[in-house]
């Protein structure tokens, strides 16, 4: 699935799921609830018979002109007796008062997991792993290569590029040439191998006195195109496809290739001096 149908998904998840926070509360609110009148108050309105009419301008003034500015002693005031809270009323309000804290958090965390998505998604857009590399002029890399003594590493596409010999091709192409995007990379001379260790994932430095990779944790050995030789790795290295416009080699780190069965051998390179880590033959 594309990152641009990834993203779609996203948003249009977001839009639904606002529009069911927006329902929801709009909802709540047709609720009586905590702003409601409770039935004794509002059965005591009803038997008070208040007037909704306002006094006019002219009551008011003469209201003024014979209100006596002696002080009036207040009578006694009658305490209302207390009245326990309509429980009907604190019920429908904690109701309303979990299901609205329920709606926020899950809001909070939907949209804490689709930030953290989009964020992911748009980083593997941006560039960087996960995205195509550019690894610069294919014959640039090919003399980094070399003045490396074979080995060069490109932290960006977390790769090893090495050189597949051009005279191995043929028993190259019996093995990767159904990795199309591979291949085409070994054709122009070179292979990008994913640093991971197919065995438990380490990542697997080159051993340039033996020419091979000699991975640390657990001894596994390959080539230097990453075919294995030893160790208890089930695989060979997995690799990336490439591809080369108007010289400029590109690696495509969005995709991995599995890496050769146990006992390919294709360039039928053997360790060429003392290994890093024990096992493997020399
Ligand atoms: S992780 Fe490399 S050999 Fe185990």
């Amino acid at each position: 699935m594309s990152t641009g149908i990834v993203i779609a998904i996203v948003v249009i998840a977001a839009i639904i799921f606002g529009l069911i926070v927006v329902l929801t509360t709009s909802r709540s609110s047709e609720v009586r609830g905590a702003g409601a009148l409770s039935r004794e108050t509002r059965s005591r309105n009803t038997k008070a018979n208040i007037s909704d009419a306002a006094p006019s301008g002219r009551e008011v003034e003469a209201q003024a002109a014979v209100r006596s500015t002696a002080v009036v002693k207040a009578g006694p005031v009658e305490l209302a007796p207390w009245v326990a809270p309509d429980e009907e009323a604190l019920g429908v309000s904690r109701r309303m008062f979990f299901n609205r804290a329920t709606v926020t958090l899950l809001s909070v965390s939907v949209g804490a997991f689709g930030a953290s998505i989009v964020g992911f998604l748009w980083k593997g857009a941006e560039g960087g792993f996960g995205s195509k590399i550019n690894a610069g002029k294919i014959d640039d890399v090919v003399q980094l290569i070399r003045q490396n003594k074979g080995f060069l590493y490109l932290s960006e596409a977390r790769a090893w590029v090495t050189e597949y010999p051009k005279d191995a091709l043929g028993k190259g192409n019996a093995i990767y040439g159904g990795q199309a995007p591979v291949f085409s990379g070994m054709q122009a001379g070179i292979v990008a191998l994913y640093q991971k260790c197919p065995h438990l994932g380490c990542r697997v430095p080159e051993c340039k006195s033996s020419q091979w990779f000699e991975c640390p944790c657990h001894g596994s050995q390959y080539n230097r195109v990453g075919e294995k030789k030893g160790g208890p790795a089930p695989r060979g290295m997995d690799r990336f496809g490439v591809s080369i416009a108007n010289g400029v080699l590109t690696i495509d780190t969005g995709a991995v290739f599995a890496g050769p069965s146990i006992g390919v051998n294709t360039t039928g390179q053997e360790a060429e001096g003392p290994h890093c880590v024990g096992g493997g033959e020399h």
